[in-house]
């Protein structure tokens, strides 16, 4: 089955408010043509959010927030609301993302809250998943993936199902430079299809688009995306810079 083709920048904590807008609007001025079905997404920090989807409107570049908290509103200072997250524009929203797992606790619990959360706010989620080296290197790479997978979808039924699209991100590879082979990378991809497909229906699964991340680079791209179960990918430093996210979205 055909499905949707993804190619998302996860800009983490990186960029100026002047810097930002100066990569949207390359991306955007490069994307308007030649990019085919493909869809674009881009992760500005918080701060940036807002001028960036402002920025974007009527292009091929969605906008998502990096992060969000479960809760409507209330006292949780520093925080981001599903409400604020639409308000600036965003259509989706990374949860789960390595960085928020293991820097700062965020457990499967808490993502699951996240997911629903989003859909309450008509936010489409972006669920990272992936598993530690030590957890790899244990042979527990599929128990982690679908405890992981699981979780984050308890309470989701079917049709909501169909809005999210999962990013799977093997913590070993990510910021390292160490890509995961696109064998190791189809290998988790296919488990992790296997696992919707055991959550959820066939049909769910085969259109679930499954992103690649971790070391994504204009020179290892073209061995990921020809895979299978790879549908796109998500950049974090390679997608910091025009030229090199380009490349990347212009693979053949
Ligand atoms: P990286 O980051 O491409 O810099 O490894 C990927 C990510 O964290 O989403």
């Amino acid at each position: 089955m055909a499905r949707r083709e993804i190619f998302a920048g996860n800009w983490k904590m990186y960029k100026t408010h002047q810097e930002a807008l100066d990569l949207a609007q390359g991306i955007r001025a490069w994307t308007t043509t030649g990019i085919g079905n493909r869809e674009v997404i881009i992760f500005p920090p918080a701060p940036y959010a807002k001028a960036v989807a402002e920025l974007c409107r009527g292009s091929r570049i969605d906008v998502g927030m990096q992060n969000m908290h479960f809760e409507q509103e209330g006292a949780f200072t520093g925080e981001v609301s599903p409400p604020m997250v639409r308000d600036c524009g965003c259509r989706y929203v990374l949860i789960g993302h390595s960085e928020r797992r293991h820097v700062f606790g965020e457990t499967d619990d808490d993502v699951n809250k996240k997911v629903i959360a989003a859909f309450k706010s008509d936010i489409e989620p972006v669920v990272c998943v992936g598993e530690l080296l030590e957890e790899r290197e244990k042979g527990l790479t599929n128990e982690v993936l679908r405890r992981q997978v699981e979780k984050a979808f308890t309470g989701i039924g079917a049709g909501r199902m169909k809005k999210v699209i999962i990013a799977y991100e093997p913590v070993w590879a990510i910021g390292t430079g160490k890509v995961a082979t696109p064998e190791t990378a189809e290998e988790a991809h296919g488990y992790i299809r296997k696992v919707v497909k055991n959550l959820y229906a066939a049909d769910t699964a085969d259109s679930l688009p499954i992103l690649y991340g971790g070391s994504v680079k204009p020179d290892n791209i073209a061995g990921l995306f020809c895979m299978a179960n790879i549908d796109g990918v998500l950049v974090g430093g390679a997608s910091l810079k025009v030229d090199s996210f380009l490349e990347i979205i212009r693979v053949k």
